[in-house]
């Protein structure tokens, strides 16, 4: 069981995931977000205790982080939550992942230790998952799958068998990413898109079938 954690931001995935860390019986110390107007204000009757600089109080520097920063990708470099994350860890802070209870996750799959996986959320043998990625309410990862890092599959979106997502793909909610295609690093799929070839570069994938936005 994963001890007490603090989930770093407070913004509308922050809630979800500590809803779902609730459902599993995980202790939420509270949230760290650099919006000062948050600070002091709860959460699910958890605080919003500060910027990142209070994760080096004492009562604090034991527990695991968990990202609780969402976005599609659109900005430039990499995601937000990437960046987050790879400056807390260079600190030594530890992620830790998600389970919400409600989710499948077949043994058979791979996933790294702070994949987040959300409410119905489906993850077929074989797949492989990589850190920091989430796999959000309602997405089917099928089977023998590769996602790279910090890869987001919104709500609803189905990533059919054999497909490989490079680092920081975002799939929008509702889409469908047909079977064994490869999109590259960066790509990002509207919502309700429908892809069917592969996209190497970083790229707006939108409408059904989708197309490079121009
Ligand atoms: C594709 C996306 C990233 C584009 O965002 P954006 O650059 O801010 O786009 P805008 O909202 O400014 O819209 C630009 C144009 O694209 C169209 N458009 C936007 N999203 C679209 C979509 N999903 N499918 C088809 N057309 C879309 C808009 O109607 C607009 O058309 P217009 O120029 O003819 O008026 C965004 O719309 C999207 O689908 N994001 C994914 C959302 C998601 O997965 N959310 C889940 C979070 S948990």
């Amino acid at each position: 069981m994963t001890g007490p954690v603090v989930i770093v931001g407070a913004g509308g995935h922050a809630r979800v995931v500590a809803d779902a860390l609730m459902c599993q019986g995980v202790e939420v110390r509270g949230f760290v977000d650099p919006d000062v107007s948050l600070h002091g204000s709860p959460v699910y009757g958890r605080p919003v205790l500060g910027g990142d600089a209070v994760l080096d109080e004492p009562d604090l520097l034991d527990c695991d982080l968990v990202n609780g920063l969402g976005g599609v990708g659109l900005e430039g470099g990499p995601p937000l939550r990437r960046r987050v994350q790879e400056r807390l860890q260079a600190r030594g802070r530890r992620f830790v992942g998600v389970r919400h209870p409600t989710a499948h996750v077949s043994p058979r799959a791979d996933l790294a230790a702070d994949v987040q996986v959300l409410a119905g959320a489906v993850i077929q043998p074989g797949a492989r998952i990589g850190a920091g990625s989430v796999i959000n309410t309602r997405a089917v990862i099928e089977h023998d799958c590769r996602l790279g890092g910090f890869v987001h599959c919104a709500p609803g979106s189905v990533v059919c068998g054999d497909v490989d997502l490079g680092d920081d793909v975002h799939v929008g909610a509702g889409s469908v990413i047909r079977q064994g295609l490869i999109l590259g690093r960066g790509v990002v799929v509207a919502a309700g898109a429908a892809v069917v070839a592969d996209q190497n570069l970083a790229a707006v994938l939108m409408g059904v079938p989708a197309k490079v936005r121009g």
